[in-house]
């Protein structure tokens, strides 16, 4: 067999401990696929001592990550530290320049600095491979990137963020509020102490990046994805998508047009007719859509440590097969300089939640500044009737431009009747 391919790990949390168990547990079928076997030679994390599950011993510890990626004696660096800039993004800046290939699982750093990386590590002449940034476990990189090749992809979409899945699954299975779920989230460790990443959308904005530009053959442009996240979600909403035929799901969504690249997350309603519609818990799933194979969808676990290793060691194997694709698919030089289109532009059918107070001409008032903006009503549920309490008056429309509905919303928040922040959910036909 040949020569070993040498590794070196930076980063021994969840992702980098999990690859540690997979390297050494199939060490013999890796070696078998890989052609050679790969040897773990050096690792570094923050804390020497810490207690990860899996034996270091055997290998060169270092304290200082990017004085590994120089300069130990490897071909290949893994940066599963995580974080947009300082260590991470170092690590890579040394590694490629010191000419050895890179894996990560990184996808905030990718979404923000994946042109420039993907552009320095084609000049050095090595991999920089990032399955497991995008959908953890599920290999949707290889499948846009190889699988698909043959197509013009027109469309890919997906539940990119497994905590917001969770939650969403957890309020309408158990019936319980956004906050009530979350606290729970954050006790079992599903949910980070700080949740914002997760549930404001940004982690799924930054995979939403990264899968257009795959996708599309376009500049990664995290700045162009607009992103709105979940916790405007409230029960009542969960109960009427139900009523009406529809499940809630935080979903990343990015289309080629003929005015330019539109990215999109945000929760929104899909039918229940609809495969993604069942894709509960923590598992992520994205469909993409190419002209000639048509839908193909793929689900999985999104995260965790067995997951995500999973993922690390098929860029690993890649690397050791001799096997290397452009890291967007195409040279950095290729890929195209797309406008982003705004959300104004967004053409769409919405859900509406009103809550009001129950007196004559309220509905007719309503009613009025949909008709002013054009925005014609699908069908309007108005539920209990109340001389003290407000009560919640629920409508679909049908397809209008955002715009509009953004000046009707803020109309409609300023009438006297009309007591709280309206809830706005776009409604996502899929097709
Ligand atoms: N967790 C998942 O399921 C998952 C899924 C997909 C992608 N990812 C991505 O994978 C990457 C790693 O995530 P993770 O969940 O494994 O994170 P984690 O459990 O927090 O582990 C991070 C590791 O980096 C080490 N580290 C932090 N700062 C360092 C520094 N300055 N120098 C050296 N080592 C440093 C930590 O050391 P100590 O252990 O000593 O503190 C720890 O071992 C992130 O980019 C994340 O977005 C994670």
């Amino acid at each position: 067999m040949s020569t070993a391919l040498r590794v070196a790990i930076a980063g021994l949390g969840t992702v980098g401990a999990g690859t540690v168990s997979v390297l050494t547990e199939h060490r013999e079928l890796i070696a078998r696929r890989g052609g050679r076997p790969v040897d773990i030679v050096a690792v570094s994390a923050k804390n020497r001592a810490k207690e990860r599950g899996v034996s270091l011993d055997a290998y060169d510890w270092y304290d200082d990550p990017v004085a590994m990626a120089r300069e130990a004696d490897v071909d290949l660096v893994l940066e599963l530290i995580g974080g947009e800039a300082g260590p991470a993004k170092a690590v890579c800046d040394a590694a490629i320049s010191a000419g050895r290939h890179v894996v990560t699982a990184n996808k905030a750093l990718l979404a923000i600095h994946g042109d420039a990386l993907a552009s320095a590590a084609e000049t050095a002449g090595v991999s920089l491979n990032y399955e497991a940034a995008i959908a953890g476990g599920i290999p949707i990189v290889k499948a846009l990137r190889e699988g698909l090749t043959g197509n013009r992809v027109t469309r890919v979409y997906g539940i990119l963020n497994g905590t917001c899945n969770y939650i969403l699954t957890e309020m309408r299975e158990n019936r319980l509020s956004f906050e009530t779920v979350l606290a729970e989230a954050q006790n079992l460790g599903y949910a980070e102490a700080e949740p914002g990443v997760d549930v404001d959308g940004i982690d799924a904005a930054h995979k939403l990046a990264l899968l257009a530009s795959l996708a599309f053959g376009t500049r990664v442009d995290f700045a162009g994805v607009y992103t709105e996240g979940i916790r405007r979600i409230a029960l009542e909403d969960i109960d009427y998508a139900e009523e009406f035929g529809f499940r809630i799901k935080l979903l990343g969504s990015a289309r080629m047009t003929e005015h330019g690249l539109e990215q999109r997350v945000f929760p929104c309603m899909v039918s229940k007719d609809k495969p993604i519609a069942h894709v509960e818990d923590a598992y992520n799933a994205v469909v993409a859509h190419g002209d000639f194979v048509d839908d193909t969808m793929y689900e999985g676990r999104g995260a965790g440590a067995g997951p995500t290793a999973s993922a690390v060691v098929a860029d690993i194997v890649d690397v050791a097969r001799g096997f290397a694709v452009a890291t967007f698919g195409v040279p950095v030089g290729a890929l195209a300089d797309t406008a982003a289109v705004p959300i104004e532009r967004h053409r769409g059918a919405y859900y509406i939640r009103l809550m009001v107070r129950d007196e004559p001409g309220v509905i007719a008032n309503i009613t009025a500044v949909f008709r002013d903006e054009a925005i014609s009503i699908g069908s309007m549920l108005q539920r209990a009737r109340s001389e003290t309490e407000a009560v919640p008056v629920v409508l679909n429309t049908h397809v209008c431009e955002e715009a509009a509905m953004r000046r009707t919303l803020e109309r409609i928040e300023a009438l006297d009747s009309v007591v709280q922040q309206p809830t706005m959910i776009r409604i996502e036909p899929l097709n």
